[in-house]
């Protein structure tokens, strides 16, 4: 029986992890206190016994090299963040399972450490023939099979920056990325499966490759022949077919095929990199209208992956561990391959949709491998709520001890919903809050010394000075909310933005002085002192957990030849968190006025163009004609209203300033028909 979720609230209740979890966690409540403590006291000594745990072939000189916004950790240390992910653990366990996948027609495969890393030496031995130097940029297209963690691996291990892409972004998108990060080398698959269709990569890849002058090689996994483990071969590497102008074509399984044994051995090595080589660009949306390349470097990032791991996901060397986030977010670089395998964990991969072919399909999984750990969204959770809990009846999930969320705010009620019925009331959840520019998780429980509150991701890790503040900085008093800060610096953090420093320090650290580093979110917190993360104040919306830029939707909607201008705000959505809605001013004489037909023959179309533009993902859900957008004197958009006009169709508030009334009464009397 569901406990009633406003009582809970209203009694501030605290759920308390169970004994059985406390007794054997990995952090106890006073090593955490301890942890705490040092975390504060002495950051930098802090984060120093943290990178002990990984191998470093020299230690750094000095831990901080702090120049805001310029921060350089474990400088002069040289270390390989693949050599960490494998080669350190083929001494003690070679044989662990490092992986199991499974593919979303239901093939199933398993990969010990030295098999993946037999697979990944290969790769780089392969990339390295084909004149890959250090600092030479890979972009990573693929679905969700072994090969994607391989390829990332690989790169990491040659030193060649990765830039994957989300296998949902468009060639548009593709093009915008590999064009920014300079790539010579795409590796993506033919196809992947997701919903029972085949979405064909390949041809993607193909489209934005007539614009990307930097790629000389594209190498291609046959999803039907991937999850299978190469057996050592000594086949001649086959001269590659001319794909393009500028892109050969190589078939992975040749390529990985073709590197001989003593190949592998003397060109697969880890490079000894500095601890500041960049380990890869993400690109991230933000306030303008071209996502920004986040770079993220190798050393500070992997020892903060893997603390974090530890700690808040409590790894045990018998865990099955599933993060369902997919590899072209930050949660599938930080929590699916860097974290959990540097930590030496066994990880669970699946390729496609939650509910395919069946509703139970993500329980089943749980069941069928004895998944002890659970990491997911929020928005995935409320998709299963609206299923109700008849998917989840006769499964077995008594393998799960652990439960996790990111990516968004999480409503109490689908917090509830995911403790009763899939934590069957004896798993902590973890919410974590954090971002692609804190590398790794900034907020949340650990679980066995953290008491928990529905919707809260409760303190900031040990090592963390994070605050809630003012306008002006001011730290906001218990009950109070405010801007979310990060007041030192950690070594996790994003060093910059690719190509463009300028952007990093005035988004970041401009809004407070002293080397402040100002998230974008706003958070309340509590007479606990717990921290509650709300969401963006930006113009950066979070859509299933996706973070959207409304300056992209408006430039992508702005492309299309029948469109003369476009304001793209969030609408709260009870399953997405929020939802994408349009107001667009068309070209004069494109449409009749009161043409209803061709109006939503108009919408259809513009989403048609912003998936083609950018991908699905960034598709809108509502889509307004209007004669005008309302503007300042100054001729800014005046965003709060179309918020409040997409949320309610209805307008409050001082409307002085708008440059023509008659264009608000316009859109509202629109949206009362
Ligand atoms: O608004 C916050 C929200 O997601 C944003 C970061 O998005 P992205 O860089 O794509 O990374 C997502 C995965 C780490 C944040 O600025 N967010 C993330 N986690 C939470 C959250 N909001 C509330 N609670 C969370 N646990």
């Amino acid at each position: 029986m569901s406990e009633n979720i406003d009582v809970i609230l209203k009694e501030g209740r605290k759920f308390n992890p169970p004994d059985e979890f406390v007794k054997n966690a990995n952090v106890t409540r006073s090593e955490y206190e301890k942890l705490v403590r040092l975390g504060k006291d002495a950051p930098e000594e802090y984060w120093a016994q943290a990178a002990k745990e990984l191998h470093w072939f020299k230690t750094w000189d000095k831990t901080l090299v702090w120049d805001p916004p310029k921060a350089q950790w474990f400088v002069g240390g040289k270390i390989n963040a693949s050599y960490n992910c494998l080669d350190r653990h083929l001494k003690t366990i070679p044989q662990k399972t490092a992986l199991v996948w499974e593919g979303e027609p239901g093939e199933v495969s398993t990969w010990t450490y030295r098999e993946l890393y037999e697979q990944v030496t290969r790769l780089t031995a392969s990339l390295r023939r084909l004149g890959l130097k250090p600092g030479d940029c890979v972009a990573i297209y693929m679905p969700m099979i072994p090969e994607a963690v391989v390829a990332m691996l690989a790169c990491a291990r040659g030193g060649f920056p990765h830039t994957v892409i989300f296998g949902g972004f468009s060639a548009e998108s593709i093009k915008d990325r590999v064009q920014d990060a300079e790539a010579s080398v795409i590796i993506t698959a033919d196809f992947g499966y997701r919903k029972g269709s085949q979405i064909k990569l390949r041809e993607q890849v193909d489209k934005a490759l007539k614009d990307c002058s930097t790629v000389k090689y594209v190498i291609q996994v046959q999803r039907t022949k991937s999850g299978q483990i190469t057996s050592e071969g000594n086949r001649s590497f086959s001269k590659p077919a001319c794909f393009n102008s500028n892109g050969n074509a190589l078939d992975w399984h040749e390529l990985i095929s073709s590197i001989s044994h003593e190949e592998t051995q003397t060109q697969g090595y880890a490079e000894e990199l500095d601890s500041e080589h960049p380990l890869y660009i993400l690109y991230t949306s933000g306030t303008t209208g071209k996502p920004k390349g986040i770079i993220h470097t190798t050393g500070g990032y992997l020892v903060e992956a893997l603390q974090t791991t530890k700690q808040v996901f409590d790894i045990k060397p018998y865990d099955l561990y599933w993060c369902t986030a997919d590899i072209g977010w930050v949660t599938g670089h930080t929590y699916i391959v860097y974290g959990p395998l540097a930590a030496g964990a066994s990880i669970f991969m699946y390729e496609g949709a939650p509910t395919t072919p069946t509703q139970d399909r993500f329980w089943a999984m749980i069941e069928r491998h004895h998944i002890s750990i659970l990491y997911t969204a929020p928005t995935a959770i409320r998709a299963f709520m609206r299923l109700g809990t008849e998917p989840l009846r006769g499964r077995d999930l008594s393998s799960l001890r652990l439960l996790g969320t990111v990516g968004e705010p999480i409503n109490p009620e689908a917090w509830m919903w995911y403790r009763e019925n899939v934590g069957r009331n004896h798993c902590p959840i973890v919410d974590t809050y954090w971002q692609t520019e804190t590398g790794s998780i900034v907020i949340s429980p650990i679980p066995g010394a953290v008491a928990t509150k529905p919707g809260s991701a409760t303190f900031a890790l040990p090592g963390y000075d994070v605050d809630v503040v003012d306008k002006k900085g001011e730290p906001v008093p218990p009950g109070g909310g405010g801007y979310l800060v990060i007041k030192k610096p950690w070594p996790a953090m994003a060093r910059t933005i690719h190509k463009d420093p300028e952007r990093y320090k005035k988004q970041y650290f401009s809004e407070y002085p002293g080397g402040v580093y100002f998230t974008g979110d706003g958070a309340r917190k509590d007479e606990d002192g717990y921290l509650w993360c709300l969401g963006r104040v930006d113009d950066v919306l979070n859509v299933s957990g996706h973070r959207i830029g409304t300056m992209e939707v408006e430039s992508a909607l702005v492309s299309h030849p029948k469109v003369a201008e476009a304001a793209v705000v969030g609408r709260p959505d009870s399953l997405k968190g929020q939802a994408l809605a349009a107001f667009v001013t068309l070209k004069a004489g494109v449409v009749q006025k009161g043409d209803t037909d061709s109006l939503n023959a108009m919408a259809n179309e513009l989403k048609a163009h912003v998936t083609k533009e950018i991908g699905a993902l960034a598709r809108p859900d509502d889509i307004r004609f209007t004669d005008a957008l309302p503007k300042t004197r100054s001729g800014k958009i005046m965003r709060r209203l179309l918020r409040e006009l997409a949320t309610s169709g209805q307008v409050k508030g001082d409307v002085t300033t708008l440059e023509d009334l008659a264009v608000i009464a316009a859109l509202q009397k629109d949206g009362e028909e």
